[in-house]
């Protein structure tokens, strides 16, 4: 989480910002940590502002036509994303982490109104009953899935579409080649971290989530945030993208229910 939200300060400091993110910017200065020990740098940080400017996108185009939603943004780490958006006074948000990083959220950013964090497991079921009932449900799950097993997961995903009337899933996955090589990955190796669930495509989850619709399922590479990358990133996703399995490395999930 640290890296990823070191990602965005940086990005902000970029001629070019992909996601201009102002919020992760003041706050990186005030946490007393050496972020170089998260593998970021400025030339990196497209692989995760892109990722966070495309689920910018589809909440934003989500909250358009739901203006009295209910949002759930889960793991959603230091990230600003509820500020950044700053959706309607019809909305409500609500930010699910684990208590020491919702803890650590409290101590750097504002209240507003209509937000709430939720400090527990996203796998819990509890804090399900915080959220209100009877309204549009959409959840956000950015950089999230690939921590999860699958069995927790999937119960996750069947929790919130049994909560709402309807909604959508917006959320990212790592297919199983990226499971297998996550010891290549600097920043998760760095982060002491596990990943476990490997998403091999959309069939994964419709199949196991009773009452969900594809909208739209497609790797980083084709996604229009990518479209302002610099020219070394282009390069990988041309060498990449012909290999199914690179190309679906990573994946951006979103459907309807
Ligand atoms: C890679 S970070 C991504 C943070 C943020 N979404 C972003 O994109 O900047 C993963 C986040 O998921 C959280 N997380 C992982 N497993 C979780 C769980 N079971 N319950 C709650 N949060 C979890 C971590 O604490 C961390 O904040």
């Amino acid at each position: 989480m640290l890296a990823t939200f070191y990602a965005k300060a940086l990005d902000a400091d970029l001629p070019k910002p992909i996601l201009g993110d102002r919020f992760a910017k003041e706050i990186v200065d005030r946490i007393n940590y050496d972020w170089k020990k998260t593998a970021i740098t400025a030339a990196n940080s497209p692989s995760v502002t892109t990722r966070s400017a495309h689920f910018d996108n589809w909440a934003r185009q989500f909250l358009t036509v739901n203006p009295a939603a209910v949002v759930v943004h889960l793991g959603c780490g230091l990230d600003a994303r509820a500020f950044r958006l700053d959706p309607g006074p019809g909305v409500e948000w609500f930010d699910v982490d684990y208590p020491d990083v919702i803890r650590l959220r409290e101590q750097l950013y504002p209240t507003r109104p209509h937000y709430r964090l939720i400090a527990a497991s996203v796998t819990d079921p509890s804090w399900f009953t915080e959220i209100p009932r009877g309204r549009p449900l959409l959840m956000v799950g950015e950089g999230l899935t690939m921590y999860l097993t699958r069995d927790d997961g999937v119960a996750l995903l069947r929790r919130v579409v049994d909560h709402a009337p309807s909604g959508e899933l917006q959320f990212d996955a790592f297919n199983r080649l990226g499971i297998r090589s996550q010891w290549m990955n600097a920043v998760v190796r760095r982060a002491g971290a596990t990943l476990h669930w490997g998403i091999e495509g959309p069939a994964d989850i419709v199949d196991a989530v009773p009452g969900v619709r594809l909208l739209r399922w497609e790797s980083p590479f084709d996604s229009a945030s990518f479209a302002r990358v610099a020219w070394y990133y282009r390069a990988m996703a041309a060498v990449m993208r012909p290999v199914p399995a690179l190309r679906y490395m990573a994946q951006y999930h979103r459907y309807a229910f």
